[in-house]
């Protein structure tokens, strides 16, 4: 499966993409953690995208898409990939489309994940992430067993620094002005289908499974 989730901060990619590769056996490629283990590394890329994130921006397409380039050819995307978080602009979206056409392997869909902007406050702000992982979790609507520890390692969980109602409010802006016109790129070819992410979880997944033409 080769497939782009797209939505706004909190919308749930980072939630629903591991059911995603645990059920189709693709890689996981999400561009903020990217970013944010370049972040932990202390590389110049990392320090430099540190600014830019907890105010909320965007990275360079430059930047992003030779990350994305690297990962998309390398052997762990062979069976597919679930892209989350990428592509973010219009840009963005022809370079993948481009890179994808060389290898013979275009995306199949494109997954709008639709929350009005009211729901996504209380969803940043009481997330939990892990890591080294990925993991999210929400400190009410989706708590860990052990409070603030990964369920898998039992690692401390911590808060994005973006995760702020201020840095919330200028994701929020940048998401309409910048990545919302990729859904109406994806509608005219073809691949754009749109779940209504303001329900449980549980029925998300079971929506998502659906427009790929699967039963849950
Ligand atoms: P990124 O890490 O991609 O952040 P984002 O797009 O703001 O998305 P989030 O991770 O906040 O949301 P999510 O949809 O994954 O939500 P989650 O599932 O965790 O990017 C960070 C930054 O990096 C960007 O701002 C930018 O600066 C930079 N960047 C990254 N990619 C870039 C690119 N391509 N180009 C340029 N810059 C780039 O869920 C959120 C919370 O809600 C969790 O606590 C979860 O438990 C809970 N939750 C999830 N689903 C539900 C539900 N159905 N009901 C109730 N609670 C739920
Ligand atoms: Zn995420």
């Amino acid at each position: 499966l080769r497939m782009v989730l797209i939505g706004p901060p909190g919308a749930g990619k980072g939630t629903q993409a591991p059911n995603l590769v645990s059920r189709f056996n693709a890689a996981h490629l999400a561009t903020g953690d990217m970013l944010r283990s370049q972040v932990a590394q202390g590389t110049q890329l990392g320090k430099e995208a540190k600014k830019i994130m907890d105010q909320g921006g965007l990275v360079s397409d430059d930047i992003m898409v030779n990350m994305i380039k690297a990962e998309l050819s390398s052997e762990k995307c062979k069976k597919g990939f679930i892209l989350d978080g990428f592509p973010r602009t219009i840009p963005q979206a022809e370079l993948l489309d481009q890179m994808l056409k060389e290898q013979g392997k275009p995306l199949q869909k494109a997954v709008e994940l639709k929350v009005d902007d009211e729901l996504l406050v209380s969803r940043i702000t009481g997330r939990l992430i892990h890591p080294a992982s990925g993991r999210s979790y929400h400190k009410t609507f989706n708590p860990p067993k052990v409070e603030g520890k990964d369920d898998v390692t039992g690692d401390d969980l911590v808060q994005r620094s973006d995760d702020n109602a201020d840095a919330l409010k200028k994701r929020l802006s940048s998401y309409h002005a910048q990545t919302e016109p990729i859904v109406n790129y994806y509608q005219k070819s073809g691949i754009w289908a749109g779940v209504d992410a303001a329900q449980s979880p549980f029925k998300v997944w079971g929506d998502i499974i659906k427009c790929l033409g699967y039963d849950a």
